[in-house]
């Protein structure tokens, strides 16, 4: 299979729009440093049948700079689009409005998810003018997975954070998932987990079993929230294990196999600055920052 990376950035992106943080300055003068909102799209074994983890602000974006997520040759329109998706958040969501145009749209994911976007956001109501939606079940990891583009998906369960949105809903289920992606045809697997709120077994294991993991990059350390100014929660309290300090995910990952990259950063992390010497920190445990664009092959 396939991924190319869409987009690296969590909510917000990198410039947002609001802010002149360092990061966000810095994206500005340098061009190249911005980050769109993180999304993979997976090609499977046959590469005209791709679908999409995760759709945010940028989603239509994303599929215009691909050649290979365009539509045609001839004068045809992309008639499907197949979105997977690892949590209810907007900044993974928000795209579904913005693939109106397609004729059918098929969305794959969890209870919660699944009911807080047909519940809260009214995504069939406010669609249906314009669109079919076909809701599937993201299975759990223990049960048949789905097949998908010829990608079997199934989902790790990694919190039960909900979006502010839904704040009030049922805090039990499958909220947070880490998509995992297996090419049968290959016997490679992928996981890509933008948002972990705590490292469990279930992951560990999951990540144990991965040729590539794609781990929530929002923050670098536990503090940058509270010391950037832009909240009075620490990045575990907000849901995002930091990379580094005594719970950051990279001592972990660096005795792992897989090949891991960070994805979904925040604007205030000191990675989305090219010359920060936390680059280094992160190249000498063999750990990856992801970058808008990349293409992997598993
Ligand atoms: C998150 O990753 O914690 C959310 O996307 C934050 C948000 O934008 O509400
Ligand atoms: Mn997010
Ligand atoms: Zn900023």
């Amino acid at each position: 299979m396939l991924l190319l990376t869409l987009g690296t950035a969590a909510g917000g992106g990198v410039p947002q729009w609001n802010c002149a943080c360092p990061g966000c300055s810095g994206a500005r003068t340098h061009p190249s440093r911005r980050r769109s909102h993180d999304s993979i799209a997976v090609l499977g074994p046959d590469p005209s049948s791709w679908f999409l983890v995760n759709a945010g602000p940028d989603v239509a974006d994303h599929l215009e700079a691909h050649t290979r997520l365009r539509p045609g040759p001839g004068e045809g329109r992309t008639p499907v689009v197949r979105v997977l998706l690892t949590d209810a958040e907007l900044d993974h969501t928000i795209g579904l409005l913005r693939l109106r145009e397609a004729r059918h749209v098929e969305i794959h994911a969890t209870a919660p998810v699944r009911q807080a976007l047909r519940e809260r956001l009214a995504l069939d109501t406010v669609l249906a003018p314009y669109t079919t939606l076909t809701w599937h079940d993201l299975p759990a990891t223990d049960q048949s997975p789905s097949v998908v583009a010829g990608i079997e998906v199934s989902a790790v369960h990694l919190s039960s954070k909900r979006p502010r949105y839904a704040a009030d809903a049922p805090a039990q289920g499958a909220w947070v998932v880490a998509a995992r992606l297996h090419d049968p045809s290959h016997g490679t697997t992928a996981l890509y987990a933008p948002a972990l709120a705590e490292w469990s077994e279930g992951f560990g294991k999951a990540v144990a079993g991965s040729d590539c993991v794609f781990v929530d990059g929002t923050f670098w350390d536990d503090e940058e929230p509270r010391r950037m100014g832009i909240s009075t929660r620490t990045s575990t309290d907000m849901g995002h294990l930091p990379i580094h300090g005594s719970e950051g995910t990279a001592g972990r990952l660096a005795s792992m196999s897989a090949r891991c990259l960070y994805t979904h950063f925040n604007n205030t992390n000191p990675l989305v600055d090219p010359s920060a010497p936390e680059h280094g920190t992160l190249a000498g445990l063999g750990l990856e920052v992801a970058q808008d664009g990349m293409v992997i092959e598993l």
